[in-house]
């Protein structure tokens, strides 16, 4: 048997440990041959196909990013994408495909599974959206840099008396602004699932500041005012149509000093959520992922996703997942309601 292993998508710490756990135990236990699509579907349509031995996944665990590079390249938008990808498999002999990738990469895998292409999902997203599993690796991590950023951010904030509002990554939920918020003891968190009330907003930092503590604004990047419209950076658009966010930190910070005439300023955490070492936790989820990825293979147990349900691993169906995003309960938001404001 040989497999074929892409990662897709926005990168996230812990995908080196999937390549690495799956390789390892595909070589060692099942006798797979294993070769590395590289840049997600990019590589799979121009034929870009790198060897992948045991040498090449040494030392990789502890490492961010992805040893096979990762686009955005949706195949159903290229000319004769789908006959392109299985040129490429057929060239090189490979039987199956490991696909590392958040709801897009996976939702491209969904269909090519439908059309009969022979793989398996392993989800994988800082942003922890991913419907079907409890979390995606690379959350943990993002989740752990934000927080520590808000932790030195409460200090700076108290010794000049000012708001600062963090803007995190999250198009569409606002787990990572909510954990970390939580986490790093914000008074206002701002996530998409709850368009806010800017007067509101305004509200819980002037009842910060009469208590002398200096207001620690959480907003997700996808976070969306009542009356308005989600603010972009600009309007180019991915092959996934997605848009292209940030903005709404700025634009909270000058609301906030213009409506309660105190100081303000903005960090946008950006893409080092997305960066360097995965955590302890996402090196063992992203291990046990590859391991259940490649059990899933030897099984052709194909058209199928890993996914964390409770402690264990499982496997669904990715016709299940596809279009769903997982987004954030607004019970769950509720929960944290003593401490906005
Ligand atoms: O999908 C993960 C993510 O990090 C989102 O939170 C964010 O909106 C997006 O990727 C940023 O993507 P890019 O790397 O293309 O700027």
């Amino acid at each position: 048997m040989k497999v074929a292993v892409l990662t897709g998508g926005g990168d996230c710490p812990g995908l080196n440990a999937v390549i690495r756990s799956a390789v390892r135990k595909g070589i060692q236990e099942y006798g797979f041959d294993f070769v590395g699509l590289r840049d997600g579907w990019l590589g799979a349509l121009q034929g870009h196909v790198v060897p992948l031995e045991i040498a090449d996944v040494r030392g990789i665990l502890p490492r961010g990013g992805t040893i096979l590079g990762s686009s955005r390249t949706n195949p159903f938008k290229h000319e004769d994408g789908v006959r392109r990808i299985r040129d490429t498999l057929a060239a090189h002999q490979v039987d199956a495909l490991v696909v590392i990738g958040g709801e897009d990469t996976l939702g491209a895998a969904t269909e090519l599974s439908r059309q009969g292409i022979n793989l398996v999902g392993v989800p994988k997203t800082i942003d922890n959206d991913v419907s079907g599993t409890d979390y995606t690796f690379g959350f943990d991590t993002a989740v752990g840099i934000a927080t520590e950023a808000i932790d030195r951010l409460h200090t700076t904030a108290e010794s000049h008396m000012r708001t600062l509002v963090v803007e995190v990554m999250g198009r569409h939920s606002g787990w990572i602004a909510l954990h970390a918020g939580v986490a790093g003891g914000a008074n206002v968190i701002l996530i998409p699932e709850q368009p806010f009330d800017i007067d509101q907003v305004c509200e819980q930092v002037k009842n910060r500041f009469k208590i002398n503590y200096a207001p620690i604004v959480v907003a997700a990047e996808g976070a969306t005012p009542k009356e308005g419209q989600m603010i972009l950076k600009d309007r180019s658009l991915d092959e996934y149509g997605h848009v292209h966010l940030s903005g709404i930190g700025e634009w909270l910070t000058q609301e906030i000093s213009q409506r309660t005439g105190m100081d303000a300023r903005t960090t946008v955490l950006g893409h080092v959520q997305r960066g360097g070492t995965p955590s302890a936790f996402d090196r063992w989820l992203a291990t046990r992922f590859g391991l259940h990825a490649v059990d899933a293979v030897r099984d052709g147990d194909f058209g199928t996703m890993v996914a964390l349900r409770g402690t264990r691993i499982i496997r669904i169906a990715l016709d299940d997942t596809r279009g769903k995003t997982k987004v954030v309960d607004p019970s769950l938001y509720d929960e944290f309601q003593v401490f906005f404001g």
